[in-house]
């Protein structure tokens, strides 16, 4: 009767178990998210750092599905200082949407959730912890003080009406006592901030009717139509080709810095972070495993995953045969291991490896990395990180020195 099943396989028994489970936690959590009349001291917190916009804080966000609970973000934790750009890099489901669409408060329900953790949202005048805030009082603070521009503008935009009327809609809906007129007017602005030519014909067209790049631009225009502190852009240009990538990237720089927000910028492409980040965030499976400024992550990349990622980019004028790739793939988020995540596809473990998950080190003020190698002081050689990347990547020889 009772077969041994294959690997990740479950039984109707036991999937149903699991579902009634998922449904107390999450009725459970909802019920409290959906209470009206909050009083505002549930939510209220103070910024560790006042010059900060936003403070992840032990961020855990889970889903609960019928396979099993998915552990999408697993303990994150970094800020976005205010007038800065922060860049969060990893892998395709390494958990940098679920991140994003948490502080949006977002994230698919019932069955993902917040479970652990706080998420600090600098007001000005006080904070607020996002993890814990009901759903009504979110409303007021989407648009106005957090914004996201998604990656792909025309699954965001509505096919059915005219830009003008979906953009009239975002500025209606945070400025209540605007009139239709002035409502029109600022939209043709923000379509003119945003670099689009003949704004007023583009506000009575249909999204099917405008360039990849325009369409991204509107996506601009409604994120930053209220100013919002805080931009969230994730894989802002992915859909786009590469010189209107550029265009967008140079847009997005100089409206952060008119409107004096932060941005967080979600990407897998080192060159957009390099170009556009002052600080990075490197996540790997739903943790964060190094974090620093820009300079330092390029310049002294630590984590071996980052490490990796470094590798794994093309280099102008260096001839290599094959571009290096970190061998295996990331973990299932279903059933991770209790050590490092990373360990089964790092090169450069040691014996102390399948200890408990690492502790983050501190390499300076600002560079921090989760991993056993820089335990005691030590650190990982520019030797032996040259003598396991060409391991791979066999550089013709003259060539090797180009950059
Ligand atoms: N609605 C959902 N239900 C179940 N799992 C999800 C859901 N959304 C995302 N996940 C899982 O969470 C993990 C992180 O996803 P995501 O944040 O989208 O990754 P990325 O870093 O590519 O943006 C993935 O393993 C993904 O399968
Ligand atoms: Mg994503």
């Amino acid at each position: 009767m009772a077969k041994k099943h294959a690997e990740g396989y479950l039984s109707a028994k036991e999937s149903r178990r699991i579902s009634k489970e998922n449904r107390r936690i999450t009725s459970k959590l909802e019920k409290q998210r959906k209470r009206k009349n909050v009083p505002e001291s549930e939510y209220l917190t103070t910024m560790k750092n006042p010059e900060n916009a936003v403070e992840f804080d032990n961020l855990h966000t889970y889903f609960f599905t019928d396979a099993g609970t998915v552990k999408s973000v697993d303990g994150v934790s970094f800020e976005v200082p205010i007038g800065k750009t922060v860049g969060v890099v990893g892998e395709s489901g390494c958990g940098k949407s679920v991140t994003s669409l948490s502080l949006m408060q977002l994230i698919q329900r019932p069955q993902g959730q917040i479970v652990e953790g706080e998420i600090r949202l600098n007001l000005g005048d006080k904070a607020y912890d996002i993890a814990k805030i009901p759903m009504e009082k979110m409303q007021s603070l989407r648009g106005n003080y957090v914004s996201m521009i998604f990656q792909e503008p025309m699954t965001s935009l509505n096919p059915v009406f005219r830009i003008g009327d979906q953009v009239d809609e975002v500025i209606e809906l945070h400025n209540s006592s605007m009139s239709k007129e002035e409502v029109r007017q600022r939209t043709i602005e923000m379509l003119e901030v945003v670099g689009i030519a003949n704004s007023k014909g583009v506000s009575e067209m249909y999204p099917h009717e405008l360039s990849g790049g325009m369409r991204q631009r509107v996506m601009i225009a409604m994120a930053l139509a209220c100013s919002p502190k805080i931009i969230i852009a994730d894989e802002p240009t992915t859909a786009l080709d590469v010189t209107i990538q550029a265009q967008i990237l140079d847009l997005l720089r100089q409206l952060k810095d008119k409107i004096n927000s932060s941005i967080m910028l979600i990407t897998h492409d080192l060159g957009v972070i390099a170009e556009m980040a002052d600080y990075v965030v490197v996540m790997y499976a739903g943790r964060v495993v190094e974090k620093g400024t820009v300079q330092e992550i390029f310049e002294n990349p630590a984590h071996p995953y980052t490490i990796g990622l470094m590798a794994s980019k093309p280099v102008v004028g260096k001839q290599v045969d094959k571009l290096y790739s970190i061998p295996g793939k990331v973990p299932n988020p279903i059933n991770m291991p209790n050590y490092c995540y990373f360990k089964d596809r790092c090169e450069m473990n040691c014996a102390q490896c399948d200890g408990a998950y690492p502790q983050e080190i501190s390499l300076s003020d600002t560079h921090k990395v989760s991993c056993y190698r820089y335990y005691d002081g030590g650190k990982i050689s520019d030797e032996e990180k040259k003598n396991i990347l060409e391991g791979h990547v066999k550089a013709p020889t003259g060539e090797k020195e180009g950059k």
